[in-house]
């Protein structure tokens, strides 16, 4: 019998990875590779973001990862492969029939994978499950990328998903990041803070995307530190970064979209405002305790003082008729 070193988790998924890529330039993977090709990817964007492609087949990567002495065992704990609760029947590959996406972690290690169906099946996107090298809330999708470009200045742009920071890269915007199937998370505005004081928020502009947006004030406002803040985009109807991209005058218009970003002050202004009317004491009084309320929980005293007098002097303004400097929110 031959002596072999273990693998770790991080040789497992990048096998992996290489498998995928490999397989999207198989006869089996054209229409993987067909699917990139018609969402406007080339070769050398398809080979920047090592994207590859899931045959549908439930034992393809198991018995490519076997060939290379890699053990069963690690394959589940790397979320690669699905146990079956019944401990009679074989484990299986999780991604089937799905173009991927590697997920890189801080320094570019394949971590984990999202995988989408080339069609209209549910789920669209399929992504790992937390395993001891991935956890989903902490990671941004492009992050490394996003972390070199950060050295250069770049803006930091958070968007939905793989699709949109993969179209803001070919655009010239490499700070694009995406949290991964979740809102973002209390961890992930911090790893964004460590690249720029400002990142700028750019959601899909439907229900789910401005509900996000909204998540996120809600998240970010508690651990708000001085200079570090969040900025909104607000993205037309049914847009986002990547079909915004792939229409004529996109870049220009996307340009635009995020120099008219707005601070969440701004954004919390609205959200509150909003949804008040002002045309009595009571809901005057009313608005204004709201407004005290969503203050309060910022943790930090600058800050909290600052929003403070801000919106105070705005009460006031907007109760002397004057619905302050900009009225966008109602
Ligand atoms: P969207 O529905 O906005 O998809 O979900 P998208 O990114 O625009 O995808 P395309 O353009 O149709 O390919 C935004 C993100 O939410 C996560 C993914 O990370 C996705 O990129 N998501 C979405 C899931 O994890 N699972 C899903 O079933 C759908
Ligand atoms: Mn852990
Ligand atoms: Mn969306
Ligand atoms: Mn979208
Ligand atoms: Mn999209």
């Amino acid at each position: 019998e031959r002596e072999q070193k273990a693998k770790t988790l991080y040789e497992v998924m990048e096998a992996a990875c290489v498998f995928f890529e490999r397989m999207l330039r198989m006869p089996e993977g054209k229409e993987g590779l067909d699917y990139f090709h018609r969402r406007g990817l080339d070769d050398k964007t398809i080979a920047e973001f090592r994207l590859g492609f899931a045959p549908d087949n439930r034992g393809a990567l198991k018995a490519a990862l076997k060939r290379e002495d890699i053990d069963e065992k690690l394959m589940i704990e790397a979320g690669l492969l699905i146990e079956p609760e019944d401990s009679g029947r074989q484990s299986y590959d999780r991604f089937r029939g799905r173009v991927m996406f590697p997920i890189l972690d801080r320094r570019g290690r394949v971590v984990a994978f999202g995988g989408r169906v080339m069609g209209d099946a549910k789920p669209k996107y399929l992504n790992s499950p937390d395993t001891p090298l991935f956890h989903k809330g902490r990671l941004l999708y492009g992050l490394p990328q996003a972390r070199e470009a950060a050295r250069h200045d770049a803006p930091i742009i958070v968007t939905e998903g793989y699709m949109d920071v993969i179209a803001l890269h070919r655009a010239g915007f490499r700070g694009a990041v995406a949290p991964l199937g979740t809102a973002v998370t209390e961890e992930q505005i911090g790893e964004l803070w460590k690249m720029t004081n400002e990142p700028i928020l750019c959601l899909d502009g439907d229900a789910a995307g401005k509900r996000a947006a909204v998540r996120a004030a809600e998240r970010a406002l508690p651990i708000l530190r001085p200079g570090k803040s969040l900025l909104f985009s607000i993205l037309p109807e049914g847009e986002d970064p990547d079909s915004l991209m792939g229409a004529p005058g996109g870049f220009e218009n996307f340009k635009k979209i995020i120099e008219q970003a707005v601070p969440l002050a701004e954004l919390v202004w609205r959200m509150d405002v909003g949804a008040h009317k002002i045309d009595t004491p009571e809901r005057r009084a009313a608005l204004e305790a709201d407004i005290n309320q969503r203050i309060s929980v910022i943790a930090d005293e600058a800050v909290r003082s600052q929003y403070k007098s801000m919106f105070n002097d705005r009460i006031w303004k907007l109760f002397k008729g004057d619905r302050g400097g900009n009225t966008a929110g109602r």
